[in-house]
């Protein structure tokens, strides 16, 4: 194998956790993050781009004789980042445009899964000048809660639960007027809710074959006990003690080889880290949703389990040559719970000085997400700020770690949900 220069995409903490173990590699000649955080300078160099801007990134590609991009983030991909490069020759770590559908359209995803058989809420789409159908729909089902989600990006804004007709009446007035959801509203996919527990599995396929990564449950609501509003996420642990042996089979089986199968027979193989969310009942798992990228939370506890080379991986994918690798992961526990800025995820104030960071134990791991340097300082300048990243043999073990770390660092108006890992705890007992 030659020797990489890479270009990753993305600023959060997933970022900082994929810079932190592809510099790790041997087959690193040099890490460029673009734009990277401060956490990512003692991994590689940042480089100011944007990186919607594809003429842009082209331009800085060829200038650094980059061989490799690796994408973090959704949005560049679902816009075709990997269909760009890949015509000049540059392999790009990413599923093309039309597979990244399977998270940029949630109606796309729907009508793939229904066709390939995969497990599913039952669901129909609506186009925004149907909504009184999507009423008339909802009305004959007779079945609440039911989910409301916009077909296209919306940064976990775009789903809502239902709990009565009333509800579903409101919701689809307040969507007919809401601009800043009204591209990715355009249609509705209308849900069956499902009950059950949720937790996400993370595979990465060349297209042809395919290997699980790992699993994880992370925390969306922004309170204790899964409660307030959505976030994008305050804090996840590693493995999910919900995934049994023989439920991941099952996952493998029924989910994940159809999808790939399906994507390759479609003519839009799926290249890239799949993300399959799942809900978990008495009837098995059924799929919530796709995305087409790491989970950020779940990336900074799947990564530190993570024994194989993350880049070597990364490259026998783009080439085709995954089935030439293999898996390894060690036994531990991860936890990591985010601080974020409190306020968010509405509004809240930047530009508090963050402490503590150098007192961590060495076995504790900090990813950046909302952070700056200002004058020498590191202050916030987001509303997930960090990840603090605790292990352990056991999940209680890892929880603890976490929350130690976590008491180390402090910035005035830092948020923590307490109960991380919970829930996780509630299956081994
Ligand atoms: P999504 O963006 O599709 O993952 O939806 C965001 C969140 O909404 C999920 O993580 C679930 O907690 C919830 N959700 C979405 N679809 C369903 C469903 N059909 N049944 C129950 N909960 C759902
Ligand atoms: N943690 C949820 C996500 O990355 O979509």
């Amino acid at each position: 194998m030659t020797n990489y220069r890479v270009l990753l995409l993305g600023s959060g903490g997933r970022e900082h956790a994929m810079a932190w173990k592809i510099a790790k590699s041997p087959l690193l000649e040099e890490l460029y993050i673009a734009p990277g955080n401060p956490g990512t300078t003692s991994l590689g160099i940042n480089v100011e781009l944007d990186i919607s801007d594809f003429n842009q990134i082209s331009l800085f590609v060829e200038k650094e004789l980059i061989n490799l991009i690796v994408v973090g983030p959704e949005q560049p991909l679902v816009d075709g980042i990997a269909d760009f490069f890949n015509q000049k020759n540059i392999p790009v770590f990413g599923p093309g445009q039309r597979a990244a559908m399977l998270e940029g359209s949630k109606e796309f995803a729907k009508d793939f899964m229904q066709k390939h058989a995969i497990p599913t809420a039952r669901h129909s789409t609506f186009s925004s000048d149907q909504f009184d159908d999507a009423l008339s729909y909802i009305q004959s089902e007779g079945k609440y809660p039911v989910v409301l989600k916009a077909d296209g990006l919306a940064g976990g804004k775009g789903v809502f639960i239902c709990e009565s007709e009333e509800e579903v009446i409101e919701r689809l007035k307040l969507l007919k007027n809401d601009f800043s959801l009204q591209e990715a509203a355009s249609k509705l996919v209308i849900e069956e809710f499902m009950e059950g527990e949720e937790a996400s599995v993370f595979v990465i396929s060349d297209g042809n074959s395919f290997q699980v990564i790992h699993n994880a449950q992370d925390h969306k609501r922004i309170g204790e006990g899964d409660t307030g509003l959505n976030t994008g996420g305050m804090g996840a642990y590693s493995p999910a003690p919900i995934i049994t042996k023989s439920l991941m089979k099952r996952v493998e089986d029924e989910i994940i080889a159809p999808t790939i199968k399906g994507m390759k027979d479609e003519g839009s193989p799926y290249q890239g880290i799949l993300y399959v969310g799942l809900m978990i009942n008495e009837s098995g798992p059924k799929v919530v949703e796709y995305n087409c990228r790491f989970g950020d939370p779940e990336c900074q506890v799947i990564l530190p389990s993570l024994k194989s080379d993350l880049l070597k991986l990364i490259v026998v994918a783009t080439e085709g040559n995954l089935d030439q690798e293999k898996i390894e992961l060690d036994d531990r526990y991860q936890c990591c719970v985010v601080m974020a800025s409190d306020g968010y995820p509405v509004s809240y104030d930047k530009g508090m000085e963050i402490t503590g960071i150098d007192t961590i134990d060495p076995e504790a791991i900090v990813f950046h997400a909302g952070t700056v340097l200002k004058n020498e300082k590191l202050v916030t300048n987001g509303g997930r700020v960090l990840s603090v990243v605790g292990n352990g043999d056991t999940l209680e073990a890892a929880i603890d770690h976490a929350y130690a770390n976590v008491d180390k660092i402090s910035f005035s108006n830092s948020y923590i949900r307490k109960d991380i890992g919970h829930k996780g705890l509630k299956k081994v007992r």
